[in-house]
Formats: C-alpha cells, structure tokens, sequence
C-alpha cells in the first residue's frame, strides 16, 4: 500500500474555533478523520503530522526520505516566510503537493506568494478539506 505523509503547519490544530468564517467549524479532529477516509479509499495509508514549529517540520520531511511515496503539505503561514521547508521538500525529492484551506490568492497581499510551491507538483487552495482529497489522488495518480 502507497503510504503518504500528510503535513499541516501552524494553528492548524485550532481548526474549528479558528477564524470560522475563513476556514470554516470543523476541527482538526474531523479533518484527520476526513483525511484518513480520502487516503483509504484512494487506496493509500494516510500519516498525518502538524506542529506549530518550523524545524520540526523540516525534520519530518528529512525523516520522510525512503518511507513515503508522496507528501500533503499545508504549511499555513510558514507558506509565506520558509525557505527552509521548500529547502527540504526539494531535498528529500518525494512528489509533494500543497494545500491550503483558503483561497490565498484572494486574501490579504502577504498570503499571495508561496515559498513552498516551487517545491510542489501541483498547488490546491480555496477547496477547503476536499482540497486534501484532491491532492492524495494527484500523488496517487503519479
Ligand atoms: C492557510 C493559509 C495561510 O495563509 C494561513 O497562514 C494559514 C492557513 C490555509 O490553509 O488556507 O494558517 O495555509
């Protein structure tokens, strides 16, 4: 079974009490849940991480070399301020793609440009949880 490691970034832990009316009532809780559904019937095993630290995300892409086949990242603000994370997607060099809940490109004009995307196969944004969905079937189909 194609195993995929599944990153969110800061503040992603609070979904649901979050800026409701940005990234909606859900929580967190329902998104690994929502993910785990997706991954399963995709045919995939889903390995869910966040951390609200950069280098540990760094050091969750590092450790990921050799034991997945694809990576989901939302890395939230870090989007915007990390060369360290893209630094380490290219690294690795397993497909990744990345996720944001929110239509960035339509946001405040510090969201619009993303550090991590020229690291990524593919950019989803504004989908919110479906968006997760669609990147597990984008790496899938790889
Ligand atoms: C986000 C968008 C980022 O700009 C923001 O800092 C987040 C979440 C999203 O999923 O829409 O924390 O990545």
């Amino acid at each position: 079974m194609k195993k995929l490691l599944v990153i969110n970034g800061p503040n992603i832990n609070l979904l649901g009490l979050r800026e409701p009316e940005i990234y909606g009532v859900r929580t967190y809780a329902d998104l690994l849940a929502y993910i785990r559904e997706a991954a399963g019937e995709a045919g995939a095993e889903a390995v869910c991480f966040q951390s609200n630290c950069e280098g540990a995300i760094v050091d969750e892409i590092q450790k990921a070399r050799g034991a997945y086949c694809g990576i989901v990242i939302n890395p939230a603000a870090y989007t915007h301020t990390s060369i360290a994370i893209p630094d380490a997607l290219k690294a690795v060099g397993i497909p990744a793609v990345e996720v944001h809940l929110s239509d960035i490109s339509s946001r405040e004009e510090y969201r619009r440009h993303s550090y991590t995307t020229e690291a990524c196969v593919a950019t989803i944004f504004g989908k919110g949880f479906e968006g997760y969905k669609q990147a597990i079937g984008l790496l899938m189909s790889l």
